[in-house]
């Protein structure tokens, strides 16, 4: 058993095999070196024990504190399609690969290509993750997740949600960008992404969304108590967030079970993460009723129903027209005080 670890850990350099990727986010002339613990199975008392990321302090068994292997192969970019690769050539064209210009001149992690590939991976092999799913990321920043799983899986709805508006209008000039290439480029998909402005805590229910992804990581304690509820009134069966069981069940009482954990790191903070997969406890994939939508993001959901990309083009030139003539309307305003 392998597990992929830190280039800076401590781990003795005889119990390591390193893996060598061609390519980091698209960037050709770039190697990553991957480091991979060797785990031994024997794990009794005295016996070598896998140190585990966990920062969580939960109960979990030895076993289920093996942070998630990562599939090499989910590392490998040519695993990458073209569509997705392309996609990320243009968010990073038009708004750079970090994740500031929040308000407050905050910075906050952004998914990176290879990061965000490895979570579809765990999704589609651990919570059915499939072109059938609805995917919500609450707190979408740039849209990357959102634009990832529209093409892989190629999800049916993938909605975004995001509290501050630059970011949001950041988002939709990227959102703008891909839809223009995606209208041209056939075999990548189009049409099924959208990017709202607001609040979680607005919803009531986060129906009819199947797959609740959010990297929670500064989110205040109470955000997330706010969205336990709202999930649990929620028909979504998973849950994929960065805070642990004990956070999660214990603190902010979400009506879930740990199902697998795995690492990522993002650009931005720089820093890596342990990402938790949750089920909601007694609600499936088969009773899922999609015709619910909360009314929240009954706008959006319907826009992406209705299948005509023209209509989201419109929508969202709209939007940009619009955030720009207030960004004008106030830049000549500071300039008369
Ligand atoms: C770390 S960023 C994640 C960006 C994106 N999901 C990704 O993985 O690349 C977290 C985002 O959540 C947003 N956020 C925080 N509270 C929120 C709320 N109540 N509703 C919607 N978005 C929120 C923040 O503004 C921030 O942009």
């Amino acid at each position: 058993m392998k597990r992929l670890i830190h280039s800076d850990s401590s781990v003795p350099s005889e119990s390591l095999e390193t893996f060598k990727t061609p390519l980091k986010d698209g960037n050709k002339n770039e190697t990553e070196v991957l480091k991979f613990e060797r785990i031994s199975p024997e794990n009794k008392k005295g016996k070598k024990i896998p140190r585990c990321l966990d920062i969580s302090g939960s109960k979990f068994t030895e076993k289920e504190s093996i942070v998630q292997p990562l599939k090499v192969n989910a590392l490998v970019t040519s695993d990458l399609t073209p569509a997705v690769k392309s996609i990320y050539k243009i968010i990073q064209k038009c708004t750079g690969s970090l994740g500031g210009n929040a308000y407050f001149g905050a910075i906050y992690g952004e998914a990176t290509m290879n990061c965000m590939k490895q979570v579809i991976e765990i999704m589609k092999e651990h919570c059915n993750f499939s072109g059938s799913s609805s995917f919500i990321d609450i707190g979408s920043g740039l849209g990357k997740p959102c634009f990832h799983v529209a093409q892989d899986p190629g999800v049916k709805i993938s909605y975004g949600i995001e509290l501050e508006e630059i970011r949001h209008n950041l988002a939709v000039h990227n959102m703008r960008h891909i839809l223009q290439y995606t209208e041209t480029n056939h075999g990548s998909k189009h049409g099924n992404v959208f990017l709202q402005h607001g609040d979680i805590q607005n919803a009531t229910t986060l129906d009819p969304f199947t797959h609740i992804y959010m990297f929670d990581v500064g989110f205040p304690p109470l955000t997330l108590l706010k969205i336990a509820e709202i999930f649990n009134r929620s028909q979504a069966p998973f849950l994929i967030c960065y805070h642990s069981p004990k956070l999660v069940i214990e603190e902010y009482g979400f009506n879930v079970q740990f199902v697998t954990k795995y690492q990522v790191s993002l650009h931005g903070s720089g820093e890596r993460h342990t990402g938790y997969v949750y089920s909601h406890s007694s609600k499936t994939i088969r009773d899922f009723d999609n015709s619910i939508i909360d009314p929240l993001f009954q706008e959006g959901v319907k826009m992406i129903q209705s299948n005509d990309p023209g209509k989201l083009i419109d929508y969202f030139n709209a939007q940009n027209q619009a955030y720009l003539s207030t960004q004008t309307r106030s830049r000549r305003t500071s300039s008369l005080l």
